[in-house]
């Protein structure tokens, strides 16, 4: 059997962060989660931080290192999503403090350490939250750029457009620089965008499944989403929520959920109107080269077949 494959997360919890986590968690045999590590996004860092030791504890995994990074973007004033994920960011359930510590180091320079000391082309980068923590230590330690195995990221939108304002999606919009020095940089990259979250709908049966499973776990999954699929419903009239970050994670475990194209992206960082709109060119009309891997498509049914049978397992 082949030794699972090593990831950082990188995360702003968030309801649907924390399902994410709670994937890559329940799937230890295929990850190796080395690290999580909080940014600013969602809410502010205290409380994402405070949010990633919920998620790790909830998954009977109090020993997980979890960092606190940047509380800002990397030159712009902060943006949250309280009206979407709720005062504390895991609103729904109410849920202990988290007794596990928080990790002294920076998570900026834990992400620097980790690269540097693992052989190079064997740490996956998983980014659930805005670029800031991988900008910033991109800018800080250039030579680890070369030593990252592949970033997976939820981020951006085609078709979709936008969802914090009419032309980006909130992870790139909070840190368009942050995402433009990722887009430049010449690594491997994998995006989830709006056009393939979307898709990743819950429906109340979906969600009866969670609560079903019997465990704190899926019962935690179902409560997160009564709670944040409200706002989804009242503004796109769907069915549920889409659980965007998840994407990332299940990727990892079975990329043939999947499906994209080899596209060149930009990253719009000077327009007030269009500021961190994710220009993907996916009819191919420029000659600019490819530099990610930018998905289309989701099988929703094997999708959440994965989650419950994982998320079964905590
Ligand atoms: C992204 O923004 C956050 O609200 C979610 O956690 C997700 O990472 C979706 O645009
Ligand atoms: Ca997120």
């Amino acid at each position: 059997m082949s030794t699972p494959r090593k990831i950082i997360i990188d995360t702003d919890p968030g309801q649907d962060d924390a399902v994410a986590i709670l994937l890559a968690l329940g799937s230890p045999k295929e990850l190796d989660v080395l690290g999580v590590t909080a940014v600013a996004g969602n809410v502010p860092l205290a409380l994402t931080q405070k949010n990633a030791r919920i998620v790790c504890e909830l998954a009977g995994r109090p020993d997980m290192k979890v960092f606190a990074g940047c509380g800002a973007p990397m030159g712009r004033k902060l943006v949250t999503a309280e009206h979407v994920h709720g005062k504390t960011g895991l609103d729904g359930p109410v849920m202990p403090d988290p007794t596990m510590p928080l990790q002294d180091m920076h998570a900026v320079e834990f992400i620097i350490e980790t690269l540097r000391a693992e052989p190079a082309g064997t740490v996956t980068l998983c980014v659930l939250g805005p670029l800031t923590n991988i900008g910033t230590a991109f800018e800080r330690a250039p030579d680890i750029i070369d030593r990252v195995q592949e970033i997976v990221l939820m981020g951006g939108a085609y078709f979709q457009v936008g969802n914090i304002t009419p032309a980006a999606e909130f992870n790139i919009y909070v840190d368009p620089d942050a995402a433009k020095i990722i887009f430049g940089a010449g690594v491997d990259i994998v995006v989830m965008p709006l056009d393939v979250t979307h898709k990743a709908l819950t429906t109340r049966p979906r969600v009866e499944a969670f609560r079903a499973l019997g465990n704190e776990a899926g019962r935690m999954v179902a409560e997160w989403t009564d709670f944040f699929e409200r706002f989804d419903k009242d503004k796109y009239g769907s069915k549920g929520a889409p659980l965007h970050d998840p994407c990332v994670i299940a990727y990892l475990l079975k990329p043939e959920l999947f499906s994209g194209r080899h596209v060149n992206v930009e990253i719009e960082v000077t327009s007030d109107l269009t500021l961190g709109m994710t220009v993907a060119d996916w009819w191919g009309v420029t000659h600019r080269p490819a530099n990610a891997l930018f998905m289309g498509d989701l099988n929703a049914e094997g999708f959440f077949e994965l989650l419950n049978e994982r998320i079964a397992r905590l």
